[in-house]
């Protein structure tokens, strides 16, 4: 039977008691996370949000009423216990914050009983994901989730003090938008006073945080939900949140500056961790040519090497044919795994495969020295020793080779870097590798739409000394955007936005949008341009993915209190779900459907 808590006040938190309390009477409450009975004395361990507490019940000093329903007490029931805070009378818990003191009990009221919970609520449990978020709040109160979620606040809260110190303004931002393309597909929303209309859900604050520079307020944050209908992974979820900043008569250097301090003090006051600044920097070109990826991890090496040049005119057609068809020859050397057998190398020309890769050529080497190659047939010993030269290439190194178009190579080299450095554990999660990433191509051929699009957005500023050629040569232009990257995840990215009227004319023409176009799209807010914008720049962060990796997760899911699934449905609520035909009927909307999928008819 529950009781209620009339009469009675929580003295502390469990785990905020020490040796300190001893002697004082406290009352704490909280879920049972184990109840043993040894003859004449059952232990309790008692749990809330900030840990165990040790907690004795005896006949003696309880009573006979109170000890025996302590002896009923079964795991996650709710109990407020009443009692003096003594030292440990068994051995000292090292384990445990409170390890060197326990509760004689005095009272005991249960609050509310539990069912047996569909799993055991303990730190790290092998429980089947879906599951887990099936019953999401039990899966809440598991300490390691406990500790990710209260982690994620404290983030959120020093961030807001120290960009308010730094002069930012927290300013809300609309969830109901207009819609506008680039970027990923919107998530739209129908409206009922405007049959036939929708509002989207904001994939960024981007165009509002512009339109506050406009406005005068040349700071703003924002802790911002964000929505995209994209294809989910690991590090993507529908609806995220960034942490979202736009500065005024600012430069790259200024953005830098204020992010660099906000990282190191997030990392120092959280983790303890001194992030030594300033965070190196390396341009976009940089990382794909030595690491294959816009956002390299930089705790291992493998760096990739181009030897084009050494085996433009070789036999092997695979390799002279790439290149003579404007690609390249790239290779890594994955130190010491030489003797890795036929089968596992199979298995990673599968993986490349997957990537985009016509094959994969290696070169293996024993530590006897012995070479085993794919293509060794169709070389020159001279140039064979020439490409081992340039790999610097050791007994017992594996060589592996990409040919083909440059994106291409890149993906597959940059991708197998990370699936081998896997392999020989080489990630340490307690290793924090901090990269800016600068000078982004401003644009990207789409191959789909058969024109050039913004790499970042339609916003950002071309560097000013390739400005004279975004119509001769747009591919070549670069950005005036950043990335910063941790340990190989995009934690976050901005830019230095164009506010001078004939340059975004420019860019919209290299887009290839004409003017109608863009004033529908974009007309209020190259309007307010219209009336005196201040130069500015911004960045915002995945909140998740930072929180994940300070956590040392390796899913967003396990930092996001009510997480969606690859399908981007919610297991706990059954979101999204049909509704009611009278609710479409207000909306207007008629559900074109498979008949048997059509379920609200
Ligand atoms: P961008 O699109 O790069 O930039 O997003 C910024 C950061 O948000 C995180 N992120 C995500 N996290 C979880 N799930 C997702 N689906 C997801 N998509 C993005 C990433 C990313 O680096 N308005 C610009 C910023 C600016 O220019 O100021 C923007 O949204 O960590
Ligand atoms: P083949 O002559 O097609 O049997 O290829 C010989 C070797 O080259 C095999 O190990 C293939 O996996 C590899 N290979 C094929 N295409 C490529 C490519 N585009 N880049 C690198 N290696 C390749």
């Amino acid at each position: 039977m529950a009781e209620s808590m009339q009469g009675l006040k929580r003295s502390c938190r469990c785990a905020e008691l020490s040796k300190a309390d001893i002697g004082r009477e406290v009352t704490v409450m909280g879920w049972v996370a184990k109840n043993r009975n040894k003859g004449g004395i059952v232990f309790v361990d008692l749990r809330d949000r900030s840990g165990i507490l040790q907690i004795i019940f005896e006949e003696e000093s309880a009573g006979s009423e109170i000890f025996e329903k302590a002896g009923k007490l079964r795991s996650e029931f709710v109990i407020a216990v009443t009692g003096k805070v003594e030292a440990r009378s068994g051995a000292v818990n090292e384990n445990l914050a409170t390890g060197e003191i326990e509760i004689r009990a005095m009272g005991l009221r249960v609050l509310s009983e539990s069912q047996t919970p569909p799993f055991p609520i303990e730190e790290d449990i092998a429980t089947k994901e879906e599951i887990r978020l099936k019953y999401r709040c039990l899966d809440l109160r598991r300490p390691d989730i406990q500790a990710n979620i209260i982690m994620r606040s404290k983030v959120a809260t020093l961030t807001r003090a120290f960009l308010s110190k730094e002069g930012f303004l927290e300013i809300e931002t609309p969830m109901l938008c207009k819609s506008t393309p680039e970027g990923a597909r919107d998530y739209l929303v129908p409206s009922r006073v405007h049959p036939g209309k929708f509002y989207a859900l904001p994939q960024s604050p981007q165009l509002f945080k512009q339109m506050l520079m406009v406005s005068g307020y040349d700071r703003y944050m924002q802790i911002a939900r964000c929505f995209r209908d994209e294809d989910l992974r690991a590090d993507r979820q529908p609806e995220f949140t960034q942490i979202d900043m736009e500065l005024s008569f600012v430069d790259i250097d200024d953005v830098i500056d204020v992010n660099e301090r906000l990282l190191a003090y997030l990392f120092k006051e959280i983790l303890g961790v001194e992030v030594s600044l300033p965070i190196q920097r390396m341009t976009w070109q940089e990382c794909m040519d030595r690491f294959g990826s816009d956002k390299p991890d930089l705790r291992f090496g493998m760096e990739l090497k181009d030897i084009s040049d050494l085996v433009k005119d070789c036999g092997f057609s695979v390799f002279s044919g790439a290149i003579a068809a404007g690609g390249s020859v790239r290779g890594i050397n994955a130190t010491g795994m030489g003797e890795m057998p036929r089968k596992k190398i199979d298995a990673l020309v599968d993986f490349a495969k997957g990537y985009g890769a016509k094959g994969l050529a290696y070169i293996a080497i024993a530590g006897d020295g012995t070479v085993k190659s794919s293509f060794a047939k169709f070389m020159s010993e001279e140039e064979m020793a020439a490409i081992q030269k340039a790999l610097d290439a050791k007994p017992g190194d594996l060589l592996l080779f990409a040919a083909d178009r440059n994106k291409i190579v890149w993906n597959v080299l940059g991708a197998l870097r990370l699936e081998l450095a896997q392999q020989q554990g080489l990630l340490d999660k307690n290793e924090y590798r901090f990269l800016w990433v600068t000078e982004f191509p401003q644009f990207e051929w789409s191959d789909e739409e058969e024109r050039f699009v913004a790499m970042h957005h339609p916003f950002t500023m071309p560097m000013e000394e390739d400005l004279d050629q975004l119509e001769s040569n747009p591919g070549a232009v670069r950005a005036k955007a950043y990335d910063i990257v941790l340990n190989g995840c995009e934690i976050g990215g901005g830019s230095v936005r164009i506010h001078q009227a004939d340059i975004q004319e420019r860019m919209f023409k290299a887009l290839g949008l004409k003017e109608e176009e863009t004033q529908e799209k974009f007309g209020f807010l190259l309007d307010a341009f219209k009336y005196g914008v201040p130069p500015h720049a911004g960045l915002a962060y995945g909140l998740d993915r930072l929180v994940m990796l300070m956590a040392k997760r390796d899913s967003i899911r396990d930092v996001i209190a009510f997480p969606k699934v690859k399908d981007a449905s919610d297991l706990l609520t059954n979101a999204p779900d049909v509704v009611d035909a009278k609710q479409l009927k207000e909306l207007s909307i008629i559900c074109d459907l498979p008949k048997e999928e059509n379920v609200t008819e």
